[in-house]
């Protein structure tokens, strides 16, 4: 499939995945690559630019497909040294960063000069116009079912990604909730040039976390997603457990009076403990309402070629179907 974004990043299929604090280590990025997408390496999951340069070589060992690092621009009060990020990503010869957060504005003309095409995540249509006119080259537009955090407006994708289609001139992606053939083929008629998957390419075989997440994955339903910090202006979309549980009750109580300090136990240092250790209780990670659409671990070659192979169906049988009056339009069922 040939679209904007494949032409844009040179990969094979649209398909992206997302970057994940604790996930996008070099072992995903380079199997979603390998397998024609685009995989991504989480930039501040190292921990220093020393690290994340060593990461980038890792990546490049496995694939000599393109692949990116995402980015994340954090409140200035804790800002990493994001320059020296850059610089190892410069160095390490990336030419595509997944930048998410605040706007990447201050720190586009490094990107730009080392040749870096930029893909910005957003949540609104406002975000996505103004990363555009900073120079973006393309944009991740995250819905509310996202895993993560999906701002304050609470717009689903099927409002979300036609309005980006009305306004935007950039190419964009559509983020949030994307798990199948269907997802991939709905964005595409909506105006999207592709997707990009966080939780869904959890539940991989490379994917380099703990079994239990991915088991969870499997067993969690739509309905299984909580949102946190809402008072805090920071929503995050995580999966239920206990430490999330907690954390509600804490917010209920605090109300809007809450502060960062008063969940701190909740959320602080969670990634590894659960994805690491596989303790599926000890604090508040980002999942997707998508877990609903997961129901199995296959490997990324395998989920991508099959969102592929489905994808053609669908629009083949299923939509052209439609057009030619035949009554035998497929269902959209999926592998
Ligand atoms: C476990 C997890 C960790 C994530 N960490 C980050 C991150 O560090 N930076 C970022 O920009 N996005 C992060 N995201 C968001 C994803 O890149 C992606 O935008 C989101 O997962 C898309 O929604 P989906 O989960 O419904 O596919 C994370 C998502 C998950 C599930």
């Amino acid at each position: 499939m040939k679209t904007a974004i494949t032409e844009m990043f040179g990969i094979a299929h649209p398909i992206i995945q997302g970057g994940m604090h604790y996930v996008g280590f070099a072992e995903l990025a380079s199997a979603v690559s390998n397998a024609g997408g685009l995989g991504i390496i989480t930039g501040l999951t190292q921990r220093t630019p020393e690290l994340l340069a060593k990461e980038i070589a890792r990546c490049h060992d496995m694939t000599d497909k393109p692949f990116g690092v995402n980015l994340t621009f954090l409140p200035a009060f804790t800002a990493p040294p994001y320059p020296e990020y850059i610089a190892a990503i410069r160095e390490g010869g990336i030419k595509i960063v997944e930048t998410a957060g605040r706007s990447p504005e201050q720190y586009m003309p490094a990107l730009k000069a080392a040749g870096i095409k930029v893909i910005h995540k957003c949540t609104s249509v406002r975000h996505s116009l103004k990363a555009e006119a900073i120079g973006c080259d393309a944009v991740s537009v995250d819905g509310f079912e996202c895993g993560g955090h999906p701002g304050e407006d609470d717009m689903p994708n099927m409002i979300l990604l036609p309005r980006a289609a009305e306004e935007l001139k950039i190419p964009f992606v559509a983020s949030g909730g994307m798990a199948d053939a269907r997802s991939l083929v709905a964005a595409l008629a909506m105006g999207a040039a592709g997707i990009n998957m966080g939780t869904r390419f959890i539940a991989t075989k490379e994917a380099p976390v703990h079994d239990n997440v991915k088991k969870a994955l499997v067993a969690a339903s739509e309905l299984d997603t909580r949102l946190v910090m809402r008072a805090l202006r920071n929503t995050e979309r995580v999966l239920k457990n206990k430490a999330v549980d907690r954390l509600l009750e804490i917010e209920r109580e605090k109300g809007a009076s809450l502060k960062i300090a008063d969940i701190h136990d909740q959320v602080a240092g969670a990634y590894p403990k659960v994805m690491i250790d596989g303790d599926m209780d000890a604090g508040a990670w980002s999942c997707g309402m998508v877990a609903g659409l997961i129901n199995d671990v296959p490997t990324v070659k395998e989920l991508i070629d099959r969102i592929m192979a489905d994808a053609e169906r669908i629009i083949r049988d299923r939509l052209v179907g439609f057009l030619d009056g035949t009554g035998q339009a497929q269902p959209a069922k999926v592998a």
